[in-house]
């Protein structure tokens, strides 16, 4: 600790600012001149708890209670506190507060990440982040912490929901709109977790071991492309290790990839309370230390002291930090009004989730005809819609719609005895309607005989995950025994009296389907779809939305298919989910303290396509009302390397809907890797992808996809540099499994 006396010599030293010295967007470089280094210190450390704990700790001096945290403010040199808030569905705060009586603060539950990333509509992303931006500029959040984009490398992890897929190309682009639309409304956001934060069970110190050629084409390479295609005001880096450093004290990921690579131009900011050692991560380029402890200000000041931080990388983070706070409506002073538009940005989470819900499976039952009058709907979920997983990915939702309401506004009903009686199960389990946050009481035993009354049976099976744990293969990746008793005798009991049976999946991550799909005449894979979800979901079994959501991860048979699954937390012990505060002791545990990232390239439908493994669904999947023609392609490469693959598609069937066209780049000649070897050439890799406007039957559409050359290059991790593939080829089609078109390339 640094004496008193010693404290006072080191910041008498600083220049003194004249007093009319405030700032603006022209004078930062005088501002950093003029401030203190302890002043400096406070700047890159957060305000700690307050606004986040607010509704425990008390609302005093806090500027937005239950955001997740501030920077701090210093007043004479006219620097405001700003506020950052949770998160990738929408604003994160406090519904109600002490000092408001009467007044509420809730917010729109949008459908989360998976949902978004299922419409593979960059334009649909971005209008719901405009419409995300102004409910957080609304509330006076100056930087919205999401999207979350951290890839799918394995169906457990508990904080699946919040991302966007399997895929750098679909989770990047998405991002990037996403990032575009939140922007647009002169709000920030922060992409996160950079990076590899791919497991939540130690996520603080686990390890994550992994070849420069994988880390750089799968998973940095989504956030290059938020980075290069929206400019995110910040990023935020994630609490593991990668390669033995933790990503938060990483010069080569924060500095060298980040800023000088990818010409990042915003701030680093950390996740949230993994201390770590502040020096270091001040030199890495991690600018802003959240949420922010007064020993970490100490620690700076003493680590410049001695030498071991320099102030000239001290003031390169407050600098940035600086260029945000000028960018932040709070420095504008914008008025915000603390009641922003709900009723239109519900309309705007109900089409979202309307173009990512999947159809899996449609044995001619769907949508519903005029036969169908009254349902009878299985499952808690079905009367308690999960809305959004938990954890900080948690919106405290105005409303949320139920399916029977939904169902009824379209002239359907479900059967009232039975809505009682899962309504009673939910009042006794004190579960609040549609607000389900945390855990969801386990499906009880049904009996359907009685209700084969109704026209078709409805079953939706419902599971919840989050923060700071990953999911279990039994009961959870696997149904219960008790879901798989009642699917079984709903099956039999509907099917005996002629009548059809639907299965929703109420999920936020990918479960098993291949040993129950039968028994399902249809499955509807709703996600997580957010307050207006189930208005959606009904809207697409009725037939009022032709389905158009399409799967940005694959399902496969087994889970232990998955080849990262020899090296994933496989039922953890409690002691290793990471609390809020746990410091964990690195014991060499494998898949706990250290993560092997064995099975390289091989992630998802880059290992299924190229080893040839059948799936239960794959990447891209997703069934329609309508059926479409691919009718022709054409690709050219332009000089610097760039590619344009144009598709033709036409809708053939009698519903108006939309496509969505994919293009990968093929290696025919990647050899299948050999049983437990790594991917290391993928047979196809997603390169870009268009969704069509709404086509009435008859109706032809070419949609142009345009590659940039960095999305189209491979790392040579040998010479440490990109190259582009020589001649390229190209297919098209509506998902990995099914690629009717190719072409070579001619030149532009
Ligand atoms: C989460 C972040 C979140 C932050 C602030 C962390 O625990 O990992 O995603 O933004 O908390 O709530």
């Amino acid at each position: 600790m640094i004496r008193p006396v010693l404290m006072t010599a080191l910041l008498a030293a600083a220049t003194p600012a004249p007093d009319s010295l405030q700032l603006n967007e022209g004078n930062i470089p005088q501002i950093v001149e003029a401030m203190t280094l302890k002043e400096k210190a406070t700047l890159l450390v957060g305000s700690g708890f307050k606004s986040m704990l607010a509704g425990n700790l008390g609302e005093k001096g806090v500027l937005v209670p239950g955001a997740a945290g501030t920077t701090r403010a210093i007043p004479r040199l006219g620097i405001p506190a700003v506020v950052l808030s949770d998160g990738p569905a929408g604003v994160r705060i406090n519904p109600t507060r002490k000092r408001s009586p009467g007044k509420t603060f809730y917010a729109t539950a949008f459908p989360t990440g998976t949902v978004l990333a299922s419409t593979w509509n960059e334009d649909m992303l971005q209008e719901v982040g405009s419409a995300m931006g102004s409910e957080a500029l609304e509330y006076g959040i100056d930087v919205l912490l999401g999207p979350g984009m951290n890839l799918m490398r394995n169906p457990l992890n508990g904080r699946n929901f919040e991302y966007y897929s399997e895929d750098p190309v679909l989770a990047g682009k998405m991002a990037a709109a996403m990032i575009r639309g939140i922007q647009s409304r002169g709000v920030g956001t922060s992409a996160k977790h950079f990076a590899l934060n791919n497991q939540e069970t130690n996520r603080a110190g686990n390890d994550a071991r992994v070849d420069d050629k994988t880390a750089r084409e799968l998973y940095l390479k989504g956030f290059e492309i938020a980075v290069r295609e929206a400019a995110p005001w910040t990023l935020m880096s994630s609490y593991n290790k990668i390669n033995g450093e933790y990503a938060q004290s990483n010069r080569w990921l924060l500095t060298r990839v980040l800023r000088e690579e990818w010409d990042f131009g915003g701030l680093v900011m950390s996740d949230w309370t993994g201390k770590r050692d502040t020096g270091a991560q001040v030199a890495a380029g991690n600018d802003l230390m959240e949420p922010g402890l007064n020993s970490q200000i100490r620690e700076i000041v003493r680590q410049v002291r001695r030498g071991v931080l320099t102030e000239s990388e001290v003031d390169a983070c407050v600098t940035r930090v600086l260029e945000l706070v000028v960018k932040t409506p709070r420095f504008r002073e914008y008025a915000y009004s603390e009641e922003p538009d709900l009723q239109a940005h519900a309309l705007v989470a109900r089409e979202a989730a309307a173009e990512g819900i999947v159809l899996l499976r449609n044995e001619g039952v769907l949508p519903f005809g005029g036969d169908v009058s009254t349902v009878a709907v299985f499952g808690v979920a079905g009367y308690s819609c999960i809305l959004g997983g938990t954890g900080s990915g948690h919106v405290n939702a105005a409303h949320a719609v139920q399916l029977p309401d939904a169902l009824q506004a379209r002239g359907i009903t479900a059967e009232p005895a039975l809505r009682g009686i899962y309504e009673n199960y939910l009042a006794r389990n004190r579960v609040s309607q549609g607000m389900l946050g945390a855990g969801i009481p386990a499906e009880f035993a049904v009996d359907p005989s009685p209700w084969t009354g109704a026209d078709a049976a409805v079953f939706v099976i419902g599971r919840q995950a989050g923060e700071s744990g990953d999911r279990h293969v039994e009961d959870d990746f696997l149904l219960t025994d008790i879901e798989r008793a009642n699917l079984e005798a709903i099956s039999s009991a509907f099917r005996a009296a002629g009548k059809k049976v639907i299965v929703v999946l109420n999920i936020g991550g990918v479960i098993e389907t291949a040993s129950w799909k039968d028994l399902a005449d249809a499955i509807v894979l709703s996600w997580q779809p957010g307050e207006e979800g189930f208005a959606a979901l009904a809207g697409i079994l009725c037939g009022e939305t032709c389905p158009s959501g399409r799967l940005p991860m694959t399902f496969p048979i087994r889970y232990s298919d998955v080849p990262s699954s020899e090296n994933f937390p496989y039922n953890p012990e409690p002691e290793d989910i990471m609390g809020p505060f746990k410091k964990h002791r690195d014991r060499g545990r494998p898949n706990v303290d250290f993560t092997e990232y064995a099975e390289k390239l091989g992630v998802g439908y880059r290992y299924f396509s190229t080893a040839g493994k059948e799936v239960s669904y794959p990447f891209g999947f997703g069934l329609s009302y309508t059926v479409f023609s691919y009718d022709s392609i054409s690709a050219a490469v332009a000089e610097d390397g760039s590619a344009e693959v144009r598709v033709c598609v036409t809708n053939r069937g009698n519903a108006a809907g939309k496509e969505v066209v994919q293009v990968y780049l093929a290696r025919p000649e990647a050899a299948v890797p050999e049983a437990g070897a790594p991917v290391t050439r993928p047979a196809l890799e997603l390169k870009g992808f268009a969704k069509t406007s709404l086509l009435a039957p008859g109706e032809s559409q070419t949609v142009t996809v345009r590659i940039a050359p960095y999305i189209l290059a491979s790392f040579d991790a040998e010479s440490g540099s990109w190259s582009l593939p020589q001649e390229p080829l190209f297919l098209a089609g509506p998902n990995c499994a099914e690629l009717p078109l190719s072409a070579g390339c001619r030149d532009l």
